[in-house]
């Protein structure tokens, strides 16, 4: 299992602790796509991030995450810099936040694969060269010598992804990674994380507030409120099969197919 969830608890601390995890189990396998759904608030940006364990000790945490196999609560700092630089990647919904804006974006890719992976830099170089062509971006020499702020915001998000994939991570945490996007570049993305799913064995979390977009491309989705999971469902069942009372409000209040696409 590429990650493995289990029974996890989170609460922040505080004169009075918040409680926003509930004992979510939650699995993704190599080669699956799997959603996490639920409304605005319901706890899933901190799954994810509980898993890569970017919380210090505002959050307490309790119970099992495993990315493949290894035990990150509780983990010490090597283990965890190691998980982090090897198995997973994390794509946030901002990718001008998360690339640095004064530098050339060629230097911000390569100088991390010299950094954490001891490649030499001409190689780095070559590697996100080829990965900036995979994901889609064109004159991909000229985005290297290029600043954050000259590329839009569907070029960047393919940056941030071409970033994620540089170090060969088996595990994909996408959260909301589409959502800024228009229609058409964000189908354009899905598509890029599907072939790179099918070529690398990847498995990936996809969180979304769009049950469409979960429904049409997830294995399974997990639905999630106010911090538990209330039920799952197979991706191509999600509308049909749907039986919890908050699913069923979720897929009423998702915005008609028809209506998208007419926008
Ligand atoms: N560092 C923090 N300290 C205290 N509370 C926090 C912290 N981070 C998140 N929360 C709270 O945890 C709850 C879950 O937030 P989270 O960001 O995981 O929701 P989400 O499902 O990702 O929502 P959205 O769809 O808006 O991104 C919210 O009530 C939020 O206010
Ligand atoms: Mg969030």
């Amino acid at each position: 299992m590429l990650l493995d969830i289990h029974n996890l608890h989170l609460s922040f601390a505080g004169d009075t602790p918040t409680r926003i995890l509930h004992g979510i189990d939650l699995q993704v396998a190599p080669g699956e796509m799997v959603g996490l759904v639920g409304e605005s608030g319901s706890g899933k940006s901190t799954t994810v991030r509980a898993a890569l364990r970017l919380y210090g000790d505002e959050a307490e945490v309790t119970g099992s995450i495993r990315i493949e196999g290894t035990e990150m609560v509780g983990a010490d700092a090597a283990t965890l810099r190691r998980t982090r630089a090897s198995s997973v990647a994390l794509v946030q919904q901002d990718p001008r936040g998360a690339l640095n804006p004064v530098r050339r974006i060629g230097d911000s890719l390569a100088e991390r694969l010299v950094r954490v992976h001891g490649m030499r830099r001409r190689e780095a170089d070559r590697r996100i060269l080829d990965l900036l062509a995979e994901v889609g971006l064109t004159q991909p020499a000229r985005r290297m010598r290029q600043y954050p702020h000259e590329l839009s915001g569907g070029m960047l998000q393919r940056v941030v992804i071409a970033a994620a994939l540089s170090t060969d991570p088996k595990l994909i945490l996408a959260d909301e990674a589409t959502s800024a996007l228009d229609v058409t570049t964000q189908a354009e993305i899905v598509a890029i994380f599907q072939s790179q799913m099918r070529e690398r064995a990847l498995g990936m979390l996809l969180i979304t507030h769009d049950l469409h977009l979960a429904g049409a491309i997830c294995d399974r989705v997990y639905v999630l409120r106010s911090g538990e999971i209330v039920e799952t469902l197979a991706g191509r069942n999600l509308f049909d099969a749907a039986e919890h009372p908050y699913t069923r409000a979720l897929i009423d209040a998702a915005p008609a197919l028809e209506r998208r696409t007419a926008s």
